[in-house]
């Protein structure tokens, strides 16, 4: 087998950020020359590649870095889209599965190494932050005879009760290292989710650690063709004015057409592919006569039964239900009509859209080509609509730089803009 050529890491990460003339042009070399250690022909001598570094560096973005953020329960960095895109830089990621490591580094090489197990990382060994992150996976607390008074007792405080848990690690994280601000985010049903206690418990923690806590399900319908309903809780350390209701959300929501391949793109790995001068997607994605009978057969049981949906089909012109991190076993749940031949599941590039990792302007999301799609599937069903994470940064940053521009109005003044007198 052919040996790959080895290409300079530095380099490699310079012509993420930069095109290979401006490369050429800080290096004062020829452009051909850039190409030449780009495939691999020749090596950057150490002098360029010192200079590379001490241009286009990390430490050069932690320099020019509004503030910083740590990513937690990180998946393939939902989160941290969004805040970067508000010119973060994310000093610190835990996520501890493997495959969700390799997709988050191929989309994020240019940091710092992802942290595993987070229950196995002092919080004092996490770097200083502004922000702390976290799509925390939701457990059951077990919290016989807590209630609001007795969490003032230290003994039997909200915060005692969540040990054992996973976002028993965020609030030492949140009370060891005392962000100015966390997003936390979670499924609709963690308000329901053991008769309520468990979101008792959650607010009360982060109450008790002092943050002023505002909560919000948001639907990803006005963002993306997709029904997907997340609660975001949005802390903050110092008192602030904010609102979700600032939120800027689009008038009218795109439909799947605006995700789905189109016959004109450049066809993608094993996705999609070119015939006849048209880009289609793949034969693997369609059903197979066996599964789609099996699928129609349960569909008509539930019916009958009067229980919802037990698979659904979508046109270019609907919007789908929410992508879960099943989709990988039958893809019921979301599944494209085809003229002349049974339905098709979306492609993980499609699943990209569908979460709104691939955007307009966005860097497209790198899906590793040795990625199965059972994974990428379970990686996107688990992550978050990257727009709505935008939005929320762009409306809580500022608030983290400049508090001051947001203190709560003293209420005369308050009741005053209220009346509108
Ligand atoms: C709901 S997903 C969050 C996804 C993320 N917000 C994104 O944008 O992709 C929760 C993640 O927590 C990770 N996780 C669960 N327990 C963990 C632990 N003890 N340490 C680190 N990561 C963990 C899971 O592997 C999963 O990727």
């Amino acid at each position: 087998m052919a040996k790959r050529p080895k290409v300079s890491p530095i380099l490699k990460h310079a012509l993420e950020k930069r095109t290979q003339r401006e490369v050429a042009s800080i290096l004062d070399v020829d452009v051909r020359q850039v190409r030449r250690w780009m495939i691999g022909e020749s090596q950057p001598k150490a002098p360029y590649l010192a200079l590379l570094e001490k241009e286009i560096s990390p430490a050069s973005a932690v320099r020019q870095s509004a503030f910083q953020f740590i990513d937690l329960f990180a998946g393939i960095g939902g989160l941290r889209r969004g805040f970067e895109a508000m010119s973060g830089e994310c000093v610190f990621t835990s996520e501890w599965d493997s495959h969700a490591v390799r997709t988050y580094e191929q989309n994020f090489p240019d940091g710092h190494q992802v942290s595993g197990d987070i229950t196995a990382t002092e919080p004092s060994a996490i770097p200083d932050h502004d922000i702390l992150l976290a799509g925390f996976p939701c457990q059951p607390f077990s919290l016989a005879g807590v209630s609001k008074k007795n969490s003032l007792g230290r003994a039997h405080g909200f915060l005692d009760k969540t040990q054992g848990t996973l976002f028993f690690n965020v609030v030492s994280i949140l009370k060891a290292k005392k962000p100015k601000a966390f997003l936390l985010e979670n499924v609709k049903n963690l308000r329901g989710h053991d008769e309520g206690r468990t979101y008792e418990v959650i607010r009360g923690a982060l109450h008790e650690l002092g943050y002023q806590v505002e909560e919000k399900v948001i639907d990803s319908r006005p963002w993306v063709p997709q029904r997907r309903e997340r609660i975001f809780l949005v802390g903050f350390r110092e008192p602030v004015r904010f609102s979700f209701d600032e939120m800027a959300i689009p008038q009218r929501g795109p439909s799947l057409s605006a995700i789905l391949h189109s016959a004109n793109e450049e066809p993608e790995g094993h996705f999609t592919r070119r015939e006849r001068g048209r880009t289609i997607v793949d034969e693997r994605y369609t059903l197979s006569d066996h599964l789609w009978k099996y699928l129609q057969g349960y569909a008509a049981k539930h019916k009958a039964a009067g229980n919802g949906f037990g698979c659904s089909v979508f046109g270019g012109e609907d919007v789908a239900r929410t992508l879960s991190a099943r989709y990988h076993k039958d893809g019921s749940e979301i599944l494209i009509a085809q003229r002349g031949r049974n339905p098709r599941r979306l492609t993980p590039r499609e699943c990209a859209r569908l979460m709104g990792f691939d955007g307009p302007g966005s860097k497209p999301h790198v899906i590793p080509a040795t990625m199965s799609d059972t994974q990428a599937y379970r990686q996107f069903g688990n992550s978050v609509v990257v727009p709505i994470v935008e939005e929320l940064a762009r409306l809580m940053v500022p608030r983290i730089l400049n508090p001051e521009r947001y203190r709560p109005l003293p209420k005369a003044q308050y009741e005053l803009l209220a009346t509108g007198t």
